[in-house]
């Protein structure tokens, strides 16, 4: 997968939201190293049309139709063309990021909030934030009191061995509100992943989710390249799991 990625669970359990920033500069060669690190993803769905910004807090203000709720001395724009799956492949690579500025000892929090209404001409649309800085307040140290569901309340299926930590990576993703939309249901070498059934369609909630699942599936392929070469695709027929609404597949195969 990612060229200079740490696989496995190592950034995982310690990334939290952060939402307090410290004045310790972003240095350039880390903004290049994190392009650099975004530029080379494959996010999950292929063909769709997708790029990125570091804005620092000014330029930030200057897009975004009011001060974003975190203040921050960076943010990740994320943009794509609207495709179907757009926002899951968006969801991908901001939560690669997050987890790659975890690794180097930065904070981030996912904005969903921020409405963008004066983006630079002629780019793709606008689809969510991560600011990200330096931080005072400390990593997540502590599962025991973690706001997340248990394992068993999103799963059906084989989740033992490494699936299981496949599993317990998605459990700890975080997501819009902390509404934890993603399910995982176990057959063979495949995970077949759902999100949530939204009722009534409310488009703000079911927009917030496809993000979320992508952000899942960034803690799938990190958490699966231990042991697997994991692949994404759609499965057809689509499996089917009660009214929840079927995403992708993780292959996982032999390396
Ligand atoms: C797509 C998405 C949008 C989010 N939007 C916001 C937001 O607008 N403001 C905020 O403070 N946190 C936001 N969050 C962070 C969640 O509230 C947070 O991930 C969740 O409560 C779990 O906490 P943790 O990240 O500390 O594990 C968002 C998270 C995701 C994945």
């Amino acid at each position: 997968m990612t060229r200079g990625f740490i696989y496995g669970l190592d950034y995982i359990p310690r990334r939290r939201s952060i939402r307090q920033y410290n004045d310790k500069p972003v240095t350039e060669e880390l903004i290049e190293e994190l392009v650099d690190f975004l530029s080379q993803l494959e996010p999950p769905q292929g063909g769709i049309d997708w790029n990125f910004d570091t804005l620092p807090y000014t330029d930030m203000v200057s897009i975004a139709a009011i001060e974003p709720g975190v203040k921050a001395p960076y943010y990740l724009v994320l943009r794509a063309e609207r495709k179907n799956f757009s926002l899951q492949n968006s969801g991908y690579i901001g939560e690669m990021a997050a987890l790659w500025l975890c690794s180097k000892g930065l904070g981030s929090c996912w904005l969903g909030s921020i409405r963008v209404t004066a983006d630079f001409p002629d780019t793709l649309p606008y689809v969510a934030s991560v600011a990200f800085g330096y931080a005072d307040e400390p990593w997540r140290t502590d599962l025991d009191g973690i706001r997340r569901k248990p394992l068993n309340r999103m799963t059906i299926g084989d989740f033992s061995g490494p699936k299981g930590e496949i599993a317990e990576a998605v459990r700890l993703a975080p997501s819009s509100v902390n509404s934890q939309p993603v399910f995982l249901l176990s057959r063979g070498n495949k995970i077949h992943i759902f999100r949530k059934y939204v009722p009534f369609k409310i488009p703000v909630l079911s927009y917030m989710q496809c993000i979320d699942t992508g952000v899942a599936m960034a803690h799938i392929h990190v958490a699966g390249s231990k042991y697997y070469n994991v692949v994404f695709g759609q499965q057809i027929p689509e499996p089917q799991w009660g009214k929840k609404i079927y995403q992708s597949t993780a292959s996982l195969e032999d390396k």
